[in-house]
């Protein structure tokens, strides 16, 4: 089997290799085409997203991240208030059956669904070959620089096709060689089978124009788009026959594309005149250049961390889906595959989640990548896990700037939580409320109708959860005063007015542990029935203790003392702690409920272990052990079972300090989940595509390696079968960038940076003594910017 750095040496195309030095961390390859879109290889700006099929006729599956079905609904449901306090005391009088019937008759969203992500179209080029599979073919992306490649040879001529996204550029550019001068035709149209306005092809200036308009679906005011490819030919023949561009015997052909919509643009006049901005800017500048300004822009990201969990061996230099195969029969011989997948969650977050033209969004179910028109859920912002889990690994793999589109979208959610925290729950104190899903435009009404899933009034905290890590992580005062305290103080507020006091708490309800069902017992109504509507589930609690934890500690930074604090900290005194039922474990619901499904995917009432701190170990052992207990048993009963839900359990041990069970779930990740371009699946290669699970490992393998919940702690969970290895980069909250490298299962030295100034309390691998600069250390070192801390063991 050839490696793909020497094919490509071998075709000597007049082109500048894309690929670094081959690296089986680095570089996810393949010897045939995609023959589906989940071996497709993905690329992306943040807005704009490609995904290379690399068959004979080429398919790039196109994406621009705010098209989406239609305008915005308000949902709300007029009946919602009116039943709020009827549920609220059949619940609470023991009538659990009739509460969640009530809710569900009046509070559901009419109609019950947001609008969904939805598809853009793809780039087709003809190259009039017959096959692309055989030939010496390679197919490959580089995750240190972003470039996809496509090489094959076809009657004795190399041909080349190169992809970048390039995020300063605001445009997607590709290069199409040959290895013989003028041996390069190619037919390029861009497809699209619904809602097109108009699909034209031109030539102006001696460059091919291919320019798709289209509505996003067929709802009244939809999404409205132009799509432009520019086609620039070095030698040849370019002409149109009027819905495609024609190329004949081109040593290269170049092709730059962009596409603006109604989303950001008032106007078709508006967006295509910004088309138009970006493309001539592109043509004028040349592939080279932007090209180059490709990789500057993403390596200068991908290359901030390097991680080696050991070498594979000859088992690396295999194919990306070859390794995949072989992993589910032999994990150990192939560490680099845990590497790679590692590093491929950090490409996927680059790639699909910059600050843009405003509105930027943020990473959605699929990330930025999707084929239908109407996705698996939505391919929706889903709150009860999903969207957050997209950026568990953002601050500590050192991508703290794709986090800004995730404010970006809080802005918007929160101005329509007001609207609807008024509309269905009569808050009119300047809180906001967020459901379990949300779409482009905030929508924030709840979602669907299910007993399990839909009354949740907790997206807003689980979202703040990551806003207040954004700014642990980089200690930006001016982020946290100006973009982040208004969305804390605003979803805090709303539950200072939703709350009711229950038993001597305050409390939720109706509402939710996200999406498990419970079996109502004897004297709770309809004995047997599953039910999930309830009174202050213990995710909730979790959610609040750590919610009004944030503000009182935003309020201590930010040196403010008014009643947004001084309510946090009386209304957490009020949030009941989590409960340990009579086996041990931490309790899901409020009393002691068989669970319908004992090994149910959501770990919700383990947050407080993670993402929360209120469970973690060094925060307080009784409940750790406790929710230890909990996901033992989750697992035990066959947890785990979708992608995402498999990389939480990863992050969980890992804050238990167990090495042994994340290396042990993240090999069975690999073995079960990935498709054959490493695209997390629900359940399996056959299965729907999710980003989530992607971001879940990136975070898990982090998490082994690194916390800082409360103090620094290094190598916390290092597994026995990871003994040698090393990364550099990683961040630690206090804004802390720590180098380690580690030998026979220890600590050898570490090297950690003081970006803020932070002083810095250190644990090294649960406790052992270590040196700080020479000196033994003594509890918390204070630190000056830009100085480096060297810790080796004693
Ligand atoms: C090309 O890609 C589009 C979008 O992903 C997909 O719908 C279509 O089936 C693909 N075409 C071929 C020939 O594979
Ligand atoms: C939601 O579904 C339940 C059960 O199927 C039904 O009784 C209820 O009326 C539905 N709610 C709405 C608003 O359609
Ligand atoms: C594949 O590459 C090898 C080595 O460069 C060469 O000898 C062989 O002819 C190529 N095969 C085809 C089908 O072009
Ligand atoms: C596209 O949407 C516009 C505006 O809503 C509408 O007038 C037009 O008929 C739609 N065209 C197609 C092809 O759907
Ligand atoms: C232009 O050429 C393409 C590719 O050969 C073909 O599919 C299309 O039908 C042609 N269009 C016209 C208007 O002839
Ligand atoms: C503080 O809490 C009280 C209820 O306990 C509420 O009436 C008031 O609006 C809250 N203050 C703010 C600023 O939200
Ligand atoms: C539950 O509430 C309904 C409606 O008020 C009532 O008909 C039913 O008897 C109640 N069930 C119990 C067990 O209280
Ligand atoms: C905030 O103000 C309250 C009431 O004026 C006062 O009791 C409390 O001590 C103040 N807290 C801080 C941290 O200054
Ligand atoms: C740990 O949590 C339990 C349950 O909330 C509580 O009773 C106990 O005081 C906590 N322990 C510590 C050390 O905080
Ligand atoms: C993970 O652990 C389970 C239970 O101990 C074991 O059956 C399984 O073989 C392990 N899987 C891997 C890949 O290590
Ligand atoms: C896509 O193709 C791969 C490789 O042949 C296959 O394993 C997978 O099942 C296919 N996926 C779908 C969704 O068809
Ligand atoms: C720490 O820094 C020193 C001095 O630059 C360097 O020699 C050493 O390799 C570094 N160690 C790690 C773990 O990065």
């Amino acid at each position: 089997m050839h490696l793909p750095s020497p094919t490509l040496l071998a075709l000597s195309l007049p082109i500048a290799l894309a690929f670094s030095q081959f690296n089986p961390s680095h570089v996810s390859w393949y010897t045939t085409p995609a023959n589906n879109f989940t071996s497709s290889l993905p690329i992306g700006n943040g807005r704009l997203g490609a995904s290379i099929w690399g068959t004979a006729i080429e398919n790039v599956t196109l994406n621009e991240n705010s098209i989406w079905s239609g305008p915005f609904i308000n949902r709300v449901n007029p009946r919602s208030y009116g039943a709020l306090w009827p549920a609220r005391s059949l619940l609470a009088e023991g009538n659990i059956t009739k509460g969640g019937e009530v809710t569900l008759d009046n509070m559901v969203g009419i109609p019950d669904s947001p609008q969904s992500y939805s598809a853009l179209g793809s780039l087709r080029l003809d190259f009039g070959h017959e096959e692309a599979g055989t030939g010496n073919y390679t197919r490959a992306l580089d995750l240190r620089t972003g470039v996809v490649g496509v090489e094959y040879m076809s009657r004795g001529v190399g041909f080349r096709r190169e992809y970048v996204a390039s995020y300063p550029d605001g445009v997607v550019a590709l290069r199409l060689s040959s290895s013989r001068p003028g041996g390069l035709d190619v037919v390029c149209s861009l497809e699209r089978d619904r809602y097109v306005v108009g699909n034209t092809a031109r030539v102006v200036d001696g460059e091919g124009v291919l320019t798709l308009t289209a509505n996003s679906s067929a709802q009244t005011d939809p999404i409205r788009f132009t799509t432009e490819a520019r086609i620039v030919a070095d030698g040849g023949r370019i002409t149109s026959n009027g819905t495609a561009v024609v190329v004949r015997g081109a040593s290269t052909v170049d092709l730059f594309l962009d596409t603006e919509t109604s989303y950001r643009y008032a106007s078709r006049t508006e967006w295509e005149a910004e088309v138009k901005k970006k493309l001539d800017a592109a043509s004028s500048a040349g592939y080279g250049t932007i090209k180059a300004n490709a990789i500057a822009d993403y390596s200068a990201l991908s290359q901030r961390v390097d991680l080696d969990l050991g070498s594979s061996g000859s088992a690396g230099n295999l194919p990306t889906d070859t390794r995949l195969v072989n992993f589910r029969s032999n994990p150990n011989s192939d560490p680099e595959l845990v590497s790679l997948m590692f590093n491929f969650g950090r490409h996927s977050l680059i790639s699909s989640s910059r600050a843009s033209e405003s509105p930027a969004l943020p990473a959605n179910l699929q990330g930025l990548w999707n084929q239908d028109f109407d996705p698996a859920w939505g391919g929706r912002f889903t709150i009860d896990i999903n969207l957050e889990m997209n950026y568990w690994p953002a601050e500590v793999t050192n991508l703290a700037d794709t986090f800004s589109p995730f404010i970006d979208l809080m802005d918007i959610v929160q101005a329509r939580g007001l609207a609807v925290a008024k509309s269905m729950y009569h808050c009119s104190n300047g809180g906001y409320v967020l459901h379990h899903n949300t779409d482009l435009w905030g929508d924030a009404a709840p979602v669907d109708n299910g007993t399990t899933w839909t009354m949740w009034p907790m997206g807003a905290a689980w979202l703040s959860a990551n806003l207040i890590e954004h700014y642990r992580f980089t200690r930006d005062e001016t982020v946290l005063r100006e973009r982040i305290w208004p969305l804390l103080q605003s979803a805090a507020r709303f539950y200072y007015c939703h709350l009711f006091p229950f038993e001597g708490y305050y409390s939720t309800g109706p509402s939710i542990s996200p999406e498990a069902a419970f079996i109502v017992p004897d004297d709770l109504s309809v004995a047997g029935n599953e039910e999930g509507i309830d009174i202050a589930p213990t995710m909730d609690n979790s959610l609040l203790y750590e919610l009004f934890q944030s503000v009182i500690e935003t309020c201590e930074i930010l040196q403010i003392n008014i009643t947004d604090c001084t309510n946090a900290t009386s209304y957490l005194a009020k949030i009941k702690p989590p409960q340990i039922g009579s086996s041990g474990r931490i309790l899901e619901w409020r009393l002691d409920y068989e669970e319908a499904d004992p090994g149910h995917r959501h770990m919700s009432p383990i947050f407080g272990l993670f993402p929360g701190y209120q469970m973690a170990p060094l925060v307080n052992e009784t409940l750790a052990t406790a929710a230890k207990a909990f996901l033992d048993w989750r697992i035990a009963h066959g947890s785990g079972s979708t992608g995402w839900s498999r990389t939480w359990t990863m992050n969980l041990y890992a804050r238990l300090f167990n090495g042994d069970q994340v290396w042990n779930h993240t090999q069975i990740y690999l073995q079960r989940f990935p498709s054959p371009n490493l695209w997390n699946t629900d359940s399996g290669p056959d299965t729907v595509f999710q980003i989530d699970g992607n971001f879940g490992f990136t975070s898990g393998i982090a998490e082994m390696l690194l916390q800082s919940y409360d103090v620094v702690h290094l190598l916390p969970a290092l597994p026995t079968a990871v003994p040698d290895g090393h990364v550099f980069g990683l961040v630690a909250r206090g804004n802390f960038v720590v180098d380690m490298v580690w030998e026979g299962g220890v600590l050898s030295q570490a090297n950690i940076t003081s970006r803020s100034g932070s002083s810095l309390d250190l644990r090294v691998q649960g406790g052992v003594n270590f040196i700080v600069n020479g000196e033994a250390y003594a509890g918390s070192v204070s630190t000056d910017v830009g100085k480096v801390y060297t810790v080796v063991p004693m």
